[in-house]
């Protein structure tokens, strides 16, 4: 495959122009590998070939977009994680909420299809009991992929996505639509999902917990840097940040977050 030319660089602007990806900021062989899949299947030789290929087939952009994405995701994945999350975080803001407006804020940034910010919801759930009701809850999934928030705001999955849910959950919180399972209104109503780039949208701030899970690591040292000062600022005091099992702190945020359990990659403010 062709190194760095011209029509690399002009794939990268139209890239950025028309999905609004800004290339950039991701590393370079995780980028070119996933435009390589793209290359393979539309037989194109060279990223020339590859940009006409763009320029009359308007089926092509969605397919790059969830290429470059890479949407893969599961409910409770990494469950070891989840465990602490069930035993230790959530027990912890549950108790540090419970006076007052009781009001939770979580974010799943890179939220995918929605399941990360819909496994919260049903510990949250399960741990309040009839408590639940009293507790001001909102889980805000972002994501930059449209077809994915789609998905996550619709909360419809497959026998096989819901695989990892186990069965008292399944129970509870699905409803079975022939070969479907369909999040309970009771889940949707807590958790909204928005179109929002890490890299260049606005800053969120007020969270009692971060997570932020197999995102950062397709973006550059420094972006990654950056971007974990900016979920430490969008937490309030000893909120939780929770990262990729394969992803470390990296930059100030090394000194600035305490390790709550390194293991599973948990931090707090
Ligand atoms: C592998 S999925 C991770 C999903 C979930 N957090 C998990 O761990 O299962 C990565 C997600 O990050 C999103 N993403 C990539 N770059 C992004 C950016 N700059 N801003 C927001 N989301 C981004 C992708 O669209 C994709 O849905």
């Amino acid at each position: 495959m062709q190194k760095k030319d011209a029509d690399y660089e002009m794939l990268k602007k139209l890239i950025h122009q028309k999905l609004g990806f800004n290339c950039e900021q991701y590393k370079d062989s995780h980028f070119k590998r996933r435009i390589d899949v793209r290359l393979r299947a539309t037989n194109s030789k060279t990223y020339g070939e590859y940009v006409a290929c763009l320029q009359t087939d308007r089926n092509e952009f969605p397919e790059l977009m969830e290429t470059l994405t890479v949407n893969v995701t599961n409910f409770f994945r990494n469950p070891e994680v989840y465990d602490v999350i069930e035993k230790q975080v959530l027990p912890a803001i549950i108790k540090a909420k419970s006076t007052g407006l009781r009001s939770i804020r979580i974010w799943s940034a890179g939220c995918s299809i929605g399941v990360e910010a819909y496994s919260i919801a049903m510990l949250l759930k399960h741990l309040l009991g009839d408590d639940f009701k009293r507790y001001s809850i909102k889980i805000t999934g972002t994501d930059i992929d449209k077809e994915s928030l789609a998905r996550a705001q619709r909360g419809v999955y497959s026998r096989m996505e819901v695989k990892d849910v186990r069965p008292a959950f399944l129970n509870k919180f699905f409803t079975k639509e022939g070969n479907d399972y369909v999040i309970n209104d009771e889940l949707k109503k807590i958790t909204q999902f928005k179109k929002q780039d890490l890299i260049s949208g606005p800053k969120m701030s007020g969270f009692d917990a971060v997570f932020c899970r197999n995102v950062t690591i397709y973006f550059e040292k420094e972006l990654q840097e950056k971007l974990y000062m900016d979920f430490y600022n969008a937490l309030s005091k000893d909120g939780f940040f929770v990262m990729g099992k394969t992803e470390t702190l990296l930059g100030p945020s090394k000194d600035t977050f305490k390790p709550f359990n390194s293991k599973e990659r948990i931090y707090q403010k």
